[in-house]
């Protein structure tokens, strides 16, 4: 089903970055995981089946080019190329449009814009070489449209979906698609701990957005790019 090259997943440990490399490991698929902190890439490698083709990477720091530049490089020469990125990475942060503002407004576009356009970057001449690749963002709702409280969140997440359209452009005629997921608060511990009296059976489950995420990342998807695709429906 997939490309023989490995897939990169970055934020490999966090919530939906785990879902993602159990998925497609289940799927047979060569992985690369990276990751900030190496306790979590040891704890997740424990649970892979032990077939699974994986090479871990810690302390890559997605906001660094250079840094992205040798974590791929690395993804290389231990699999010959990289069929696809999975950028889990993110954070988020609310308030107002206040005293706190700018600084906020520069941790959310570090945290969620400039790593996607430097993990991009560092990923696309292995992907053009080969002349066929996948790549999907995760960015959020409040990117199409902010609410109160949102703005550095939106703005940042706005600017991941106009990044994939300029990529799903640029790289259209290299068979490379770009695609980015919007989607709805997801089942956490964190968001559970959050909102303790909501309804949690409405929350999108990490495991449906990873199978979402597996058919972006296939062959067969090669038809859909530039796409910013809600992930907000019930299982
Ligand atoms: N959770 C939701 O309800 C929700 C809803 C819509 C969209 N999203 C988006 O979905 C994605 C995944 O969310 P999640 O809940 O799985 O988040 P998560 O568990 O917090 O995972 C995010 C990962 O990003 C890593 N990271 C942050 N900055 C980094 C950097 N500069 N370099 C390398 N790694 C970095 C974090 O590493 P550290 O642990 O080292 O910080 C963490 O492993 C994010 O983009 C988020 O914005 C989430």
């Amino acid at each position: 089903m997939y490309d023989q090259k490995a897939v990169i997943v970055t934020g490999a440990g966090g919530n939906l970055g785990s879902a993602v490399v159990r998925e497609l490991a289940g799927a047979g698929v060569k992985l690369v995981c990276m990751n900030r902190s190496s306790q979590e890439l040891e704890t997740l490698a424990g649970e892979l089946p032990a077939s699974t083709e994986f090479l871990s990477i810690a302390g890559t720091d997605l906001t660094d080019y250079a840094s992205c530049v040798a974590a791929v490089a690395r993804s290389v020469k231990r699999f010959g190329g990289v069929g696809a990125l999975v950028n889990t990475v993110g954070g988020f942060q609310m308030g107002p449009v206040g005293p706190e503002a700018p600084a906020q407004w520069d941790t959310m576009m570090t945290a969620n814009a400039r790593t996607a356009l430097t993990i991009s970057a560092a990923v696309l001449p292995t992907m053009k070489a080969a002349g066929y690749g996948r790549i999907v963002h995760v960015a959020a709702a409040p990117g199409l449209k902010a609410g109160a409280n949102q703005a550095a969140y939106a703005a940042s997440k706005a600017a991941v979906i106009r990044l994939t359209e300029a990529l799903a452009a640029e790289c259209r005629d290299d068979r490379i698609t770009a695609n980015c997921i919007l989607p709805g608060t997801i089942n956490t511990p964190e968001n559970r701990a959050a909102m303790r009296n909501a309804k949690t059976d409405a929350w999108v489950s990490p495991q449906s957005i990873a199978r979402l995420i597996a058919f972006l990342i296939s062959p067969a998807s090669g038809v859909v790019t530039g796409a910013a695709i809600p992930a907000t429906g019930r299982e």
